[in-house]
């Protein structure tokens, strides 16, 4: 049975009063989701310790980012270990903020992932192509390539810790989502490309992000290869953002 999944990435944004308030009502309404959805919230790593406080253990909580290393001489970065010690499940890697403004690269995505699931947390790792990418007809090849490089590094007895995120470029923060169909496209060749890689593929749940709202989420969802969502922007506002943990099918 593969995780059903809805992770919010609040990016640089929030506050203590934001943890607080949106914490507090999706703490409140987590509860009654009766779809066996898991809510993840995945604040600025400042705020980890008030989001958990406010979840009561209702949500689990991931990290954005670590570092390359898991101690020493790097001044301003935060390592897998730590994301554990301070009770995160989740670790974000390669996401294309990330890619895109900080020049990660796939080698580099391989390189965090292999700390991230020798600390015990899940990996969710984040693939997608840029317009220009799938206007060549090149999106398949690329998501393709992130996926084998990003994951090499993963042995046999790791594939349960790790989360892949369709993230299309082009979609995130544009209020452009890619259609049910295309994504699910995408999501059954990234299936595919893992069980080529001896991974047990029917079992790794796939995100999509892009873009994703209460008035898309129900079409995505009811996809047989989208195992769940990674929300940006609608992950803000906490009713928008239940509602989206809402229209993940009970049944499948
Ligand atoms: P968005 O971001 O929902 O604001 O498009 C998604 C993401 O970057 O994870």
């Amino acid at each position: 049975m593969r995780r059903k999944i809805v992770a919010g990435n609040w990016k640089m944004n929030g506050s203590k009063d934001l943890s607080e308030k949106l914490v507090g009502y999706v703490q409140a309404e987590a509860g009654s989701l009766d779809n066996g959805v898991e809510v993840v919230i995945i604040p600025p790593a400042i705020y980890i310790r008030d989001v958990l406080k406010q979840a009561e253990g209702a949500v689990s909580v991931g990290v954005q980012n670590v570092g390359q290393w898991q101690s020493g001489a790097y001044t301003g970065e935060i390592s897998s270990e730590m994301a554990k010690d301070a009770g995160c499940d989740y670790v974000l890697v390669g996401h294309s903020e990330r890619r895109q403004i900080f020049g990660e690269t796939d080698e580099l995505v391989a390189e965090k992932v292999a700390l991230v699931v020798a600390s015990g947390l899940t990996a969710i790792v984040c693939v997608g192509e840029t317009l220009e990418e799938r206007e060549s007809g090149l999106a398949e090849s690329v998501v393709s390539s992130q996926v084998r490089l990003g994951l090499s590094a993963v042995s046999s007895g790791d594939w349960k810790n790790i989360v892949v995120a369709y993230e299309p470029v082009w979609a995130i923060g544009t209020g452009k989502t890619a259609t049910a169909e295309d994504a699910q496209a995408m999501h059954a060749s990234i299936r595919s490309v893992l069980k080529e890689m001896g991974a047990p593929a029917e079992e790794i749940s796939l995100l999509y992000g892009g873009s994703v709202k209460a008035d898309n989420a129900a079409a995505l969802f009811s996809e047989s290869d989208i195992d769940g969502g990674l929300i940006g922007g609608a992950s803000l506002d906490a009713k928008e953002f239940i509602s989206i943990c809402r229209y993940f099918p009970a049944s499948s």
